[in-house]
Formats: C-alpha cells, structure tokens, sequence
C-alpha cells in the first residue's frame, strides 16, 4: 500500500510548483493572484501534499461565517490515485477540528472522479448552479457535507463508487 503523503500548510514560496499543477489539473486554472488572495486570509486552510519532498497536491479552504468552502483541490496527474487528496481531506476535517463543521463545494456534474471522493469524505450533492463554468457552460453540482452526511457516510451509505455516483445522477434527474 502506498504511504500516505506528508500534510503541511501551503505556503506562499509553493505558488510556483502550484500554479504547474493547476495549469495540467483544470481547464480554466486559477490566477497567481487567486492563490494569493486566498492565502492571505487569516481564516482560510490551505495544505499542500509532498512525497519526497515535492510538492504534488494541493487544497483550499476558505471559512464564510460558519461555513467552510472548499474553493481548489488538485493533485498532480503523475500522483493520481495513490491517496493524497485522500490525505488532504482527511487533514482538512482535522484541522478544522470541529465534528459540528458544515463544508461546501461545487463541482462540475461530469468531474466522477471528484464526486466519488467527495462522497467518500461525506459529501452529498444538494442542488445544481445552472451554467455554473463559463468555458462550456457546465452545470455545477452543489455538494454539502454535514453532521448528517457524516454519519450517513459511516453507515456505509455510499461506499464512494463510481456506482454511487450514476445512482446519484439517476435520482437527481428523476
Ligand atoms: C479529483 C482529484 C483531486 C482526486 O485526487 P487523488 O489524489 O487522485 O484521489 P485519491 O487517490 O485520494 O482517491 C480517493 C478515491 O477517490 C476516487 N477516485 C479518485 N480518482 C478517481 C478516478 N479517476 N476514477 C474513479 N474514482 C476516483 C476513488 O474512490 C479513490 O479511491 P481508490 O483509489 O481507493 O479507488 C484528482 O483527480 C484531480 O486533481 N483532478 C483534477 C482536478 C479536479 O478535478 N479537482 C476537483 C475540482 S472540484
């Protein structure tokens, strides 16, 4: 199995290897600028992801009132799938320390991989922003995770599979 990656918060001097990320990770990436915003804010939580010493994820949260957003989350495509948005996340939830958080997101609706791992870490689909992408004007799936989410997820009510995901869809659009 592989090792999980060491968390530490993102810090500024990082912004170089983040944005290389960024630009392989969206198709509209975020500005310098946009990073930088968010990293100066005081409330934020923003980690970085490093195996080996090299930085290979990333993920942004900003806090309004007392919902947490989670504004980027990335991971280089050569790390994919060896658990560090896993770790990101999982590190998230414990550095905001509260087991009463609500999170937020949005999501394009045709991003699966995201929406399964979302649906891992509790995360439920609750609404839709129509056209929400500018670049081909994308509906965006709005995500929420809550107390409630939370122990569902323990359940085992979604187990986080792309099945999950189609189950879902297929409820939406009933
Ligand atoms: C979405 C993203 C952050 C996932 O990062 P990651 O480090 O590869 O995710 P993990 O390795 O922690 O995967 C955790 C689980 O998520 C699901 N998952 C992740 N990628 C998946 C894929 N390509 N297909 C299906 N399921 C996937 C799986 O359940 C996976 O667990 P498993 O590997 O044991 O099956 C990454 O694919 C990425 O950077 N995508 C481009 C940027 C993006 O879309 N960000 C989200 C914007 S809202």
């Amino acid at each position: 199995m592989t090792e999980p990656p060491k968390i530490r918060r993102l810090t500024y001097a990082d912004l170089p290897q983040v944005l290389a990320i960024e630009r392989r990770a969206f198709p509209t990436p975020w500005s310098l600028a946009m990073f930088v915003l968010e990293l100066s804010k005081p409330s934020g939580i923003c980690l970085a992801a490093l195996r080996e010493g090299r930085l290979v994820g990333y993920c942004v949260c900003s806090r309004y009132d007392k919902v947490w957003h989670l504004m980027n989350i990335a991971v280089n495509p050569d790390f994919q799938r060896t658990g560090v948005a896993t770790a990101l996340l999982a590190t998230l939830e414990e550095r905001v320390g509260d087991e009463q958080a609500r999170f937020t997101l949005e999501v394009r609706q045709s991003n699966a991989p995201a929406i399964v791992l979302y649906e891992r870490h509790g995360f439920r689909g609750a609404g839709l922003r129509r056209r929400y992408y500018h670049d081909n004007g994308e509906d965006a799936l709005i995500m929420w995770s809550t107390p409630a989410t939370r122990a569902a997820r323990s359940d085992g009510a979604a187990d986080g599979s792309l099945d999950d995901v189609h189950n879902a869809r297929r409820i939406r659009s009933a």
